[in-house]
């Protein structure tokens, strides 16, 4: 059993969170709770920071003094966790008393090492950032970061010697090549040490909503010295207190700060550089994430484009907005956030795959075996049932694995080959034609628990990211608590367990975009465009293609979505009596099964049809044909005076996809 220090940034309280900020603390999350599964103890922190000059206007801007103001934005963050389900075991102001402590012990360290020194700071500063800009970096006059505009200062100040810290650098990131995560940051951090680094500004004197410096209270601290200590004060650094010693040698060797991509400077240069000079050791690891994208531009107050994640959960649910940030963002890369993805995703992975699988997995053992787990020999398996079992004890291993490299994104990408593979073993299986012949027992019973443990096992893989369907999902199977990863097998699920009444997971969301949008406030801002995300890079050259419809015949993609296209798999095909075109088919779409008549008989004799994977129009009123009730329509492409052909996709879909 090991110890798991994890932070968060400590977010800037000049304005309510957003989606940004969320995301980071549920990647956070998401990592603790996986630790806690492999049986780590776990130190999660995250919390606010409230000095500096750009939460000082905020607060007169408001109107409001700035302690006040700080008081209920960092209020806000804190709701933030308690709507997001956040495990984390300590909330941390920089306004509080033990902060103070831990701020100015820490100066105090670095100023007996010999590493500050009084002068004076002339040149450009960023607000929105809260950095010192050296004049060769600016942008077009603008800070090179976020673009914004900057101001020239001319105070005193202390400096820290962050140039004496060059060579130890340099050689910790040699000797450490995993510090941060993705690698090619820590390359990015190296080029820019190797350049030269030149002394810190860390005080300021133009204003005074900061951490006075000790024996020097004209000044306060730079918020970002303030700032990075915050990691320390939470384990006690500073307080004099007798237990912190024992706290910060647990926890301080096995930190691993969560951050977004652009603050990696401060995390890997400064705060290396402010703790080897007090004396302290170096954190262990950086994950720096991408960003999230709104209109092509970063997610953020500054630019006005954020999406309150408060819209999305209200909508998708907490597990819809977890799970969506999770899937749709690969460490260190980029994303974007939309509400058009939001719904597929959902849709196509949640209610589709998962909320699918775990209806008809419970819903099969209560119809069939009044809902007590069937017991299943293990020599009686067969190779469909083995191919089951050995996919989900690799989907277990390489799940671990994912969430121990922070590769979430995909650790859920092979638990959804688990979800459609339980999926098309049930359709394979059909269990429904099984029932209809008691010689088919023991296959029936081998099939229901190999889909009820599946589920088991696919309950404990999706914790990390969604604890309440995980929670649900064991509910319905009887168990009560969660189970560790550490001993987590197949075919442990107890035979004869008494399963409860299926609850629905995920319904789907039959909402149009537009419906939608008017839910949700993030579309009401657009981004100021930046020149760069307006324009693409590259002019893309116009594709000669088929003429466009006139504009007044074309549709939108709201009018296209209202047609719902779905994967059905043909079971049964029977000739219509009387008729050379009309063939009666009975489909499985998922959710059910029901009757089409298709107009394919003279390309598809009956027993040609039966297995195909076909393309349907579902949400379609039903008519009758030749005094049947048809339930949906069979898409096929038809050359001019030709015969139709089926639409095909590819047959380990699983019945009811979306075809979009
Ligand atoms: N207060 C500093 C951090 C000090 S840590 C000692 C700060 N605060 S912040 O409020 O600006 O938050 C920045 C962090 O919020 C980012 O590093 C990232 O974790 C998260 N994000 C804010 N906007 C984001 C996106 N658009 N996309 C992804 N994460 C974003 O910097």
């Amino acid at each position: 059993m090991s110890e798991s220090y994890l932070t968060t940034p400590i977010y800037y309280i000049n304005a309510q969170p957003h989606i940004g900020h969320a995301y980071t603390t549920m990647l956070t999350d998401a990592i603790a709770r996986s630790r806690r599964l492999m049986g780590d103890h776990v130190f999660f922190l995250t919390g606010t920071d409230e000095h500096g000059q750009k939460v000082d206007r905020a607060a007169q801007k408001a109107n409001l003094p700035t302690p006040q103001f700080a008081d209920q934005v960092s209020a806000a963050f804190r709701q933030m966790c308690r709507d997001l389900k956040i495990s984390n075991d300590d909330f941390i102001r920089t306004t509080e008393p033990r902060h103070y402590a831990a701020a100015q012990e820490i100066w105090r360290r670095v100023q007996r090492a010999g590493d500050i020194y009084k002068g004076e700071y002339e040149g450009w500063y960023c607000t929105v950032d809260e950095i010192f800009v050296p004049e060769a970096q600016l942008v077009d006059g603008k800070c090179p970061t976020c673009g914004s505009k900057v101001e020239r200062l001319k105070e005193e100040s202390y400096y820290f010697r962050l140039s004496k810290y060059e060579k130890p650098l340099l050689d910790y990131y040699r000797d450490h090549p995993d510090f941060i995560q993705p690698e090619f940051r820590l390359n990015e951090v190296r080029t820019f040490v190797e350049a030269g680094l030149q002394d810190l500004s860390i005080s300021r004197t133009s204003f005074k909503w900061g951490i006075p410096v000790p024996d020097d209270p004209k000044h306060v601290m730079y918020v970002w010295f303030d700032a990075l200590t915050n990691y320390l004060t939470a384990l006690g650094f500073g307080s004099g207190d007798a237990a912190a010693e024992d706290r910060l040698a647990r926890w301080w060797p096995t930190v691993t700060h969560f951050i977004g991509k652009e603050i990696v400077r401060q995390h890997a240069l400064y705060w290396p550089a402010f703790l080897m000079s007090a004396g302290l050791p170096v954190p262990r690891r950086i994950i720096a994430h991408g960003f999230w994208l709104m209109g092509g531009a970063k997610m953020s107050k500054s630019l006005g484009n954020v999406a309150r994640y408060q819209d999305y959960t209200q909508v998708f649910g907490l597990d819809g907005l977890r799970y969506f940030v999770m899937r749709e963002m690969p460490l260190g890369q980029d994303a974007s956030f939309s509400d058009e993805a939001m719904l597929t995703r959902f849709n196509a992975d949640l209610a589709n795959d998962l909320g699918n699988l775990v209806s008809r997995a419970i819903t099969m053992v209560h119809r069939y075996r009044d809902g007590r787990v069937p017991a299943s020999p293990v020599d009686g398996r067969d190779s469909l049932d083995r191919d089951l079992v050995a996919a989900t004890a690799a989907t277990i291993e390489s799940v671990k694995a994912c969430f121990g490299e922070i590769q979430v994104s995909q650790a859920l990408q092979d638990t959804w080959g688990l979800v459609r593979h339980v999926n098309k073993y049930i359709v394979e299986r059909a269990p429904w034609v099984l029932a209809k012949d008691a010689a088919n027992d023991a296959t029936l019973d081998r099939t229901l628990y190999h889909a009820a443990d599946t589920l088991r096992i696919i309950a404990a893989l999706v914790d990390p990211v969604m604890p309440d369907a995980a929670g649900r999902i064991r509910g319905m199977l009887g168990l009560d608590s969660a189970e560790l990863w550490t001993s987590l097998q197949v075919g442990t699920l107890a035979p004869g367990a008494q399963l409860r009444p299926v609850d629905a997971l995920f319904p789907r969301i039959e909402k149009t975009i537009e419906e939608l949008r008017g839910m949700t406030t993030s579309n009401e801002s657009t981004p100021a465009p930046t020149a760069a995300a307006a324009t693409p890079a590259t002019p893309v050259p116009a594709t000669p293609a088929a003429p466009a419809p006139a504009a007044d015949s074309r549709i939108s993609i709201d009018d296209f979505m209202k047609v719902e296209l779905r994967v059905a798999k043909v079971l049964e095909a029977e000739a219509v009596p009387k008729s050379k075109k009309l063939v009666k088919l009975k489909v499985d779409v998922g959710t059910e099964q029901r009757t089409i008549v298709a107009g394919i008989a003279e390309a598809y004799p009956p027993d040609q049809l039966v297995g195909r994977t076909i393309v349907i129009v579902a949400n379609l009123k039903p008519a009758k044909l030749m005094g049947i009730e048809s339930n949906g329509m069979v898409l096929a492409a038809s050359p001019e005076g030709g015969l139709p052909n089926l639409v095909s996709v590819d047959p380990s879909l699983p019945a009811g996809s979306r075809v979009r």
